[in-house]
């Protein structure tokens, strides 16, 4: 019998490429298994374990039958207003758990949001040098990226001029990475605000990735842009996720937080517009009793005693730039 050729991937998947830094992963993994002394650079990667108690609850929580079956789309109810807590604990705003939809991974909610935000034709601004998967996610989407690149005499961060020069009628989405994969640059609280209040001005969409939130060196200080420019909630998709902070990267657990979407998609979250923000509070004193959030305590064997030192070590060797602020990464320009 003869066979048919098998028809082509979609256009789609066939744009985009497989991930660089998986696959550099993989080949450091599979040669120290292979009993070769090899450091791996390429995934950002916790050296230590899971802590015990994280653990310990995941246990309890997989003998219970009732984790045993569906859950709501959105995530576990507890489990969003968990979040919600944390966001207000460590960002110093409030969103609502129904704003917020949990994922497989901070990479499947930057999949989902450039995926609800983006369609062909619509341009992503996108300060590089940048994490490898966010062109390949937008390219997914059908969209454009628009490189905005902020080199090491500038700390690796743009300015306002440069995405001013970079905007056109077609720019939909600024993507924002603080502190950033791969350079370490932490945007600043001033920085911040003036990025969110030029995009207000013009309509563009937010996605910012606060997945090393917690990864802060020397002096660099914690800023979250949508408690910086509250307006921006309504036009703004925040990705996190528990895999840097709590050393967690094969959990696969992420999130997203946003506002609601036209598509019809009930996937994404729902909108905090100003009237429900400002009935939150009163809905976040009323949680009284329920157990709080345990807090960020392993983001701090990372900071000064691991990675930092090592990282700053590394300066040495290789050719001096920016140290980075924060993040897991250091930048070589060799
Ligand atoms: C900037 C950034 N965002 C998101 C992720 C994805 O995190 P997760 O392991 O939760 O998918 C990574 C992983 O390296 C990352 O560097």
């Amino acid at each position: 019998m003869s066979t048919a050729p098998i028809s082509r991937v979609s256009a789609r998947l066939a744009a985009i490429s497989p991930s660089a830094t998986l696959a550099v992963d993989a080949k450091a993994k599979s040669l120290r298994a292979a009993g070769r002394p090899v450091i791996g650079f390429g995934a950002g990667e916790p050296d230590f374990a899971t802590p015990d108690y994280i653990v310990a609850a995941a246990v309890a929580a997989a003998q219970d039958p009732v984790n045993h079956k569906y859950s709501p789309a959105k995530g576990l109810p507890e489990l969003r207003e968990a979040i919600s807590a944390k966001t207000l604990r460590d960002s110093g705003y409030l969103v609502s758990p129904e704003d917020i939809l949990v994922t497989n991974g901070g990479k499947q909610a930057v999949f989902q949001a450039f995926a609800a935000l983006v369609d062909p034709g619509d341009e992503v601004l996108m300060p590089t040098p940048i994490w490898t998967t966010y062109p390949e996610v937008v390219a997914l989407a059908g969209g454009t990226t628009v490189e905005v690149f902020a080199g090491a005499d500038q700390d690796y961060k743009v300015t306002l001029e440069q995405l001013e020069a970079a905007r056109t009628e077609r720019t939909k989405v600024l993507l924002l990475c603080s502190p950033s994969n791969p350079t370490g640059a932490v945007y600043t609280a001033a920085e911040l605000t003036h990025i969110g209040q030029w995009a207000l001005e013009h309509g563009i969409w937010v996605v910012t990735d606060e997945i090393y939130e917690h990864l802060l060196y020397d002096d660099a200080q914690p800023a979250h842009i949508v408690a910086l420019v509250p307006e921006l909630a309504n036009q703004t998709v925040v990705l996190n996720g528990v895999a840097k902070t709590y050393a967690m990267t094969g959990w696969r657990v992420g999130w997203m937080m946003g506002p609601p979407t036209s598509s019809g998609g009930h996937q994404l979250p729902v909108t905090p517009d100003q009237q429900r923000r400002q009935r939150l509070p009163a809905r976040g004193h009323s949680r009284g009793g329920r157990r709080p959030v345990r807090g960020r305590p392993h983001a701090d064997r990372l900071r000064p005693s691991a990675s930092a030192d090592r990282i700053h070590a590394l300066r040495d060797r290789w050719r001096s730039g920016p140290h980075p602020q924060g993040g897991l990464l250091r930048l070589s320009e060799r």
